[in-house]
């Protein structure tokens, strides 16, 4: 599959934020705004206590269910923690591992986040796996080494035959939340090129064109369109817009539209 091929993929991450009623609110009017919509592959991943209420409204629809968080064990005495088969269970499609804001706030290591990463996978769940450099490791040009070893160590041990359920977001932490500070259409483009390389390496050529890797990092309607119509830019990864639907759903049409414009300059280059 040709990189400017794959389905774009956004992903609404609504964090910590939400109570019943806005879930079900937002939900119901993602769902509303989606339609039959095919041609953009949507998924929303509320907060743990609200993933049955959500997954019940996204039943039927072409929305899929996510998680923010997974617990590496099947199951056991870990106090709080959350399995892979439970979220199976609430009809998740998705889980998200190795956010910056788990990585930096909770204190995850790239060798715990590789834990979660193997046992998702192998348990069924597809992951999506962000990584992302600081503003200071931008600054001392220490985004490649940063983004290789958060591949490196995050993907070890990854079975190839699980990889068509793994996707990755590249998030810089500089740009997340951040109205002053976004990356540029440009900066996206040049670090997933950075990433697709690895991810070759690692895994073979052909498996790094069918990677689909999302953008994080303050997408917003007004700038959705730009980032996906760079090479390599796969989707969006979105918090802030996600808590709101008419946000979120102009990002999708960006998704749409781009998509049509890149698969019309494909039939035409052929
Ligand atoms: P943001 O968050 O869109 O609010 O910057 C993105 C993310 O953290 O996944």
């Amino acid at each position: 599959m040709s990189p400017a091929l794959r389905q774009k993929f956004v992903v609404g991450n609504w964090k910590m934020y939400t109570n019943a009623a806005e879930a079900r609110q937002l939900a119901k009017a993602v769902v509303d705004g989606m339609g039959a919509e095919e041609r953009v592959s949507v998924t929303l991943c509320p907060p743990f206590p609200y993933l049955a209420l959500v997954g019940e409204i996204l039943k039927g629809s072409g929305v899929a269910l996510g998680a923010q968080n997974v617990y590496p064990e099947k199951e056991g005495a870990f106090t709080g923690e959350v399995s892979p088969t439970m979220l199976l269970d609430l009809g998740c499609k998705y889980v998200i591992l190795g956010h910056s804001e788990r990585r930096h706030k909770l204190g995850e290591s790239d060798a715990f986040i590789n834990q979660k990463v193997r046992v998702a996978l192998a348990d069924g769940l597809d992951v999506i796996l962000c990584v992302g450099e600081t503003l200071e490791q931008r600054k001392n040009n220490q985004t490649e080494a940063l983004l290789d070893q958060q591949l490196t160590l995050g993907l070890a041990g990854v079975s190839a035959d699980t990889l068509t359920r793994l996707s990755l977001a590249y998030e810089p932490v500089w740009a997340i939340g951040n109205l002053e500070h976004h990356a540029t259409p440009q900066q996206a483009q040049d670090a997933h090129a950075v990433i697709r390389r690895r991810f070759g390496q690692i895994f073979g050529e052909k498996s790094a064109q069918e990677l689909a890797i999302e953008y994080g990092g303050s997408v917003k309607p007004d700038n959705a369109a730009a980032l996906f119509c760079r090479d390599g830019v796969d989707g969006a990864l979105i918090g802030g817009a996600s808590l709101h639907a008419d946000q979120f759903l102009a990002i999708v049409r960006a998704a749409i539209s781009t998509s049509l414009t890149q698969e019309n300059s494909a039939k035409t280059a052929a």
